[in-house]
């Protein structure tokens, strides 16, 4: 029997628009599963969907092999994209409050609340009103929120969205510690390059249909796609005649994609005549670089 949380077949219309058009998901235990797309995928939808905010036209949410219903619901925890939470209330007691309303006792909900302000890098903002925090400091009480009653399934909605270095940081923390102890989670995110370390596996989604989907480990090496990377600025006439089927640069120099089965040697040759670099590597394309060649477009 599966122990996922699994949707099949997804279908939503909002007056007469599909914007979700058969969807699958499968969010087994142990896993971080990423579920990405650009602004208006879908991504949200499913979400509601999954937690019974929106009855779905068509198709099924199922855990662990069998139908869902408000008592499983219970079990888990949800991060909506609108936050959420009473602006007078003091951090630490907005967290006990919730987890009271879950049926955690007292004493447990009271810890856990203390331990995981701790572990979101907050211990010394415990006693301050919601409104006295920063946007990304609530929205680390939004996630500390979704997760203080115990849930077995998590499912967060743009989690690292306005987040620092820092603050994404302490958030992966939590995450991969709730995935290694064997809880399922799942969080949505459209930044692809942001992500794409700490997903195991994504359902890449673009205008409500799957477009990609499986661990990313194995989609990256499935691409025969290869990338020349070189810490300098390449101008397209640099590459005249040689094996290459696009440059795009970045903050750390240029991205050559090379013809496939190309040499990379002679476009790094024909690149070196041109400029000194001192760092270099041939790489199999980024998740973003899959999304586009998934969605047929190229920068
Ligand atoms: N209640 C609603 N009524 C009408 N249209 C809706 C409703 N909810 C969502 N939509 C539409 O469904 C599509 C998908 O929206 P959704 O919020 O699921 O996207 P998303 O992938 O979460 O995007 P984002 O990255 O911007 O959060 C959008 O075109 C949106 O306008
Ligand atoms: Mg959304």
């Amino acid at each position: 029997m599966s122990e996922s949380l699994e949707v099949i077949g997804a279908v939503q219309s909002f007056d007469g628009r599909r914007v979700l058009d058969g969807v699958d998901l499968d969010v087994p235990p142990g896993t971080v599963v990423g579920l990405l797309g650009p602004n208006g995928a879908g991504k949200t939808t499913l979400m509601r969907i999954i937690f019974g905010v929106l009855d779905a036209d068509e198709g099924e949410v199922r855990w662990r092999g069998g139908a869902v219903g408000g008592a499983t619901r219970r079990t888990w925890g949800y991060m909506p994209q609108e936050r959420g939470l009473y602006r007078e209330m003091r951090t630490l007691d907005h967290l006990v409050w919730l987890a009271r309303l879950y049926g955690v006792d007292r004493v447990q909900a009271r810890q856990r609340a203390i331990d995981l302000l701790e572990q979101l890098g907050l211990g010394d903002r415990a006693r301050d009103p919601i409104r006295e925090l920063s946007g990304g400091m609530a929205q680390r009480v939004q996630l500390a929120a979704a997760m203080v009653h115990g849930p077995e399934l998590l499912v967060l909605d743009e989690p690292f969205a306005g987040l620092d270095p820092g603050a994404v940081d302490f958030l992966t923390a939590v995450i991969r510690e709730h995935v290694d102890r064997g809880g399922h989670l799942v969080f949505s995110s459209h930044q692809l390059d942001l992500v794409e370390d700490l997903c195991e596996s994504i359902v890449l989604i673009d205008r409500g249909r799957v477009v990609m989907s499986g661990p990313v480990r194995e989609l990256r090496a499935a691409s025969p796609d290869r990338y020349l990377r070189v810490d300098v600025d390449v101008p397209p006439d640099w590459l005249t005649g040689l094996p290459v089927r696009d440059v795009r640069g970045d903050a750390a120099g240029s991205r050559i994609l090379l013809e496939p089965g190309a040499d990379a040697t002679v476009v790094l040759d024909a690149v070196r005549r041109h400029s000194e670099l001192v760092d270099f590597g041939v790489e199999a394309p980024t998740l973003s670089e899959l999304f586009l060649a998934a969605t047929g477009v190229r920068r």
